[in-house]
């Protein structure tokens, strides 16, 4: 039944991967690869106490992150604000694993929406339980840094950063969706260009703080880019993309 150790590149991954993943996200994994979401796994790109982001290669070598929300009652108290009140969450509510999987399955859901609508998103691949298979962002086995990590300096670059950000949430609107999560620190530079990751907090244009979190979005990311010297208004942004 755990075979899926055999898939870990080599005996310190192994260890490694043994310590922080429990036996149930093992066994989650297990299957996923046998579906061939993935073949082998490689390492952390990211460990965290309620979620972590694996490397790994699918058999014809292309490369996908494998997130993993963990499933502890740290997870459970973080994501259920977001889902309490909600009347398709009520039959689950005293079961925290099923709660984390339903946060995980809205996740995957939220980010094939994004990619579909065009927005620049890792392409999602595979979900089960509390996992989630996506393309992998990056180059050499080195995952593109987030934006918060970068310096940028040239004004033009950032302007146009800055045109390709709002494009994507011009998108994601017209797929009635709000990110609900945005800043630097869940966009990552790659090829040149920022990219969405993170939907977990992704909320539909009916939900009722969605109005709340896309101003929150757009002043949030206004913020980001003030710092690199680019003055926007924030009120303006939001008229543009709510009448796009
Ligand atoms: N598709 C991906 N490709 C490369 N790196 C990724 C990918 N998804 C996530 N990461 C890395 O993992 C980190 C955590 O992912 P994120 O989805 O923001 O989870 P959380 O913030 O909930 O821990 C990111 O900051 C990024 O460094
Ligand atoms: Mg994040």
């Amino acid at each position: 039944m755990w075979e899926i150790r055999k898939r870990f590149k080599d005996y310190e991954q192994r260890k490694v991967f043994a310590g922080v993943l429990d036996e149930q996200t093992l066994f989650t994994l297990y299957k996923l690869s046998n579906k061939g979401a993935f073949d082998v796994l490689y390492g952390f790109v990211k460990k965290g106490k309620e979620s972590s982001v694996i490397l790994a290669e699918q058999k014809d070598g292309r490369f996908v992150a494998v997130k993993v929300h963990a499933i502890s009652a740290a997870t459970f108290k973080r994501i259920w604000p977001y889902l309490e009140g909600d009347s398709r969450f009520y039959n689950i509510r005293h079961n925290k694993r099923a709660v984390i999987f339903a946060w995980c399955k809205k996740e995957f859901k939220n980010l094939s929406t994004a990619y579909k609508a065009g927005v620049l998103c890792p392409e999602p691949v595979a979900q089960l339980n509390n996992v989630i298979v996506m393309e992998f962002l990056g180059e050499d086995l080195t995952p593109a840094p987030r934006m918060c990590d970068v310096d940028f300096e040239d004004e033009k670059l950032i302007e146009n950063i800055f045109k390709d950000v709002v494009e994507n949430i011009k998108k994601l609107y017209s797929a009635k969706l709000v990110h609900g999560d945005l800043s630097f620190y869940n966009m990552l530079w790659y090829k040149e260009k920022p990219y969405f990751i993170d939907f977990s907090q992704g909320v539909p244009l009916s939900h009722p703080n969605a109005e709340y979190l896309l101003r929150r979005d757009i002043e949030n990311v206004c913020k980001n880019f003030a710092k690199l010297g680019l003055t926007v208004n924030p009120e303006k942004i939001y008229e543009e993309v709510v009448s796009s």
